[in-house]
């Protein structure tokens, strides 16, 4: 049984006071309604992290990162290390996530090489996939996750892919307020499903979580949810307001 996963990409929002306020409304909520059983994840800026961790200590809330460094130490000028992100108990980290792919050029190969240093300082990476609007419309739209899966889980065996969270995020319903229907995420998330079959084997793709992202919003998020294969969501411009991410979290 893979347990419901829902994560908040904050991206770059809110400070570090901003994002204790946040945090704390959500954990709160968690810790006073503890029958629900969903794994709930936030990923605030990095400027957040060390303070969150401080503050809330006997958190029922995880905490993830929205990057990291596929380099341990050194001379990497802006970068931050997964070692770094270890010793605040991050647990989680958002790897690949199209806006990364976008605007700071990173490629299959280079996120290749974060999801195996991830994985060899037991962070559990959360792998971005999805296809653009044009590759949509031209039927292109599974050829190019399967290419991604395949390039960015190279070379890492079936025991650890057990630990990696695939997020199926559609490039044009990403803070657009357009979703993929749900029936189409579900299709999409059984095609990746299929694809860590034929790389792995049955069990581990049935252990996989796999979540819908883009535009998920406390108005379809039950729907997509019901779903037979929908995991979870990684959820951005909702999850910057305890209100709506509450609502997500109790689908
Ligand atoms: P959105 O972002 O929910 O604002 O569409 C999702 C994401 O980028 O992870």
């Amino acid at each position: 049984m893979r347990i419901p996963f829902i994560a908040g990409n904050w991206k770059m929002h809110k400070t570090p006071e901003e994002s204790i306020k946040l945090a704390k409304e959500i954990d709160n909520f968690l810790q006073e309604n503890q029958e629900i059983d969903v794994d709930v994840l936030i990923c605030p800026p990095y400027t957040s992290l060390y303070l969150l961790n401080k503050e809330l200590k006997d958190r029922k809330v995880l905490l993830g990162a929205q990057n990291m460094s596929y380099e341990d130490e050194g001379a990497y000028t802006g970068e931050i290390s997964p070692l770094m992100l270890k010793d605040m108990d991050i647990e989680y980290v958002i790897l690949g996530h199209s806006e990364r792919r976008q605007f700071f050029s990173e490629n299959d190969e280079i996120i290749n090489k974060k999801i195996k240093k991830a994985i060899e300082h037991n962070l559990k990476p959360i792998l971005c996939v999805g296809e653009t609007l044009e590759e949509r419309e031209s039927g292109k739209d599974k050829e190019k996750v399967k290419n991604q899966i395949i390039a960015d889980l190279e070379n890492i065996d079936k025991e650890k892919a057990a630990d990696i969270t695939i997020a199926y995020e559609p490039i044009w319903a990403i803070g657009t307020g357009k979703t993929a229907s749900s029936d189409d995420a579900n299709d999409m998330i059984k095609y990746i499903r299929s694809i860590l079959k034929e790389l792995y084997d049955e069990e581990t793709s049935e252990t996989m979580r796999i979540q819908y992202g883009g535009s998920v919003k406390p108005h379809n998020i039950k729907e997509l949810m019901n779903k037979s294969d929908i995991d979870g969501a990684l959820v951005g411009g909702a999850s910057l307001k305890s209100e709506d991410f509450n609502k997500i979290i109790d689908f």
